[in-house]
């Protein structure tokens, strides 16, 4: 009985510094560039429910270094390439950052709901450019209007949105998704089986840390 509970209180303790230690590898990386990608926000702080599916939206958020870290050496072990990185929900757009920073990816685009986040991506590229950054794009619309660049997309989702939201989007790409050549990577993979249920298969997925790579069948 004492071992168990010593066992269950160890484990979220470990589990605390591990966050802590990804917060902490987080904030090096926003001053290392001079970026603003902190807070959580709420889906209607950032949009006015009469124009957006504000419902449907998950609040702002930014990924860990770590588990974009993960997704993209996972991507790479399936020997896949990719033309370009589109971050679904691009928010302040920390994941376009990291990865303009990791791939040498053709096109880095940011698609993001909220006109407020946008503002806030695009000054931080402001402040991010160094001659090098102009691969990077930031666009304000909802992804259910969004179509894929033709090439092949690694398409990253850190839960923006819910099923209805990702099923227009899919549907909309369907013709794109039946070439093959994208991927979807998924952090707090929460609608997967949604992705399942579209005719997606799951070619990896780390249930510890809810990160998944979805490739059409
Ligand atoms: C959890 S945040 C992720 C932010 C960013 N991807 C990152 O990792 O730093 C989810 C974002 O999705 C956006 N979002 C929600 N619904 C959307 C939609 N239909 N189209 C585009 N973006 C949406 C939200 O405004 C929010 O900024």
């Amino acid at each position: 009985m004492t071992n168990i509970t010593a066992a269950t209180r160890k484990k979220p303790l470990l589990e605390a510094l591990t966050w802590k230690f990804f917060d902490f590898e987080d904030y090096l990386f926003e001053k290392r560039h001079g970026l603003d990608l902190g807070g959580i926000i709420a889906a209607n702080e950032l949009m006015s429910s009469d124009r957006h599916p504000v419902a449907h939206a998950s609040a702002y958020h930014a990924v860990w270094c770590r588990n974009l870290r993960e997704l993209f050496a996972e991507a790479e072990r399936t020997g896949a390439a990719f033309d370009n990185f589109i971050d679904l929900g691009s928010g302040k757009g920390k994941a376009c950052f990291y990865a303009h920073m990791r791939k040498p990816f053709s096109k880095i685009v940011g698609v993001e709901l909220s006109e407020k986040l946008n503002i806030i991506a695009n000054h931080n590229l402001a402040k991010f450019r160094s001659g090098s950054a102009s691969n990077i794009f930031f666009s304000s619309i909802d992804a259910t209007e969004f179509d894929l660049p033709e090439t092949s997309n690694l398409i990253f989702m850190f839960n923006p949105f819910d099923d209805v939201i990702l099923r227009k989007f899919v549907s909309r790409n369907l013709e794109h998704f039946r070439k093959g050549t994208s991927m979807i990577a998924y952090a707090n993979d929460v609608h997967r089986a949604t992705l399942d249920e579209l005719g997606f298969s799951t070619v990896f997925r780390n249930p510890r840390r809810k990160l998944s790579l979805h490739c059409y069948r």
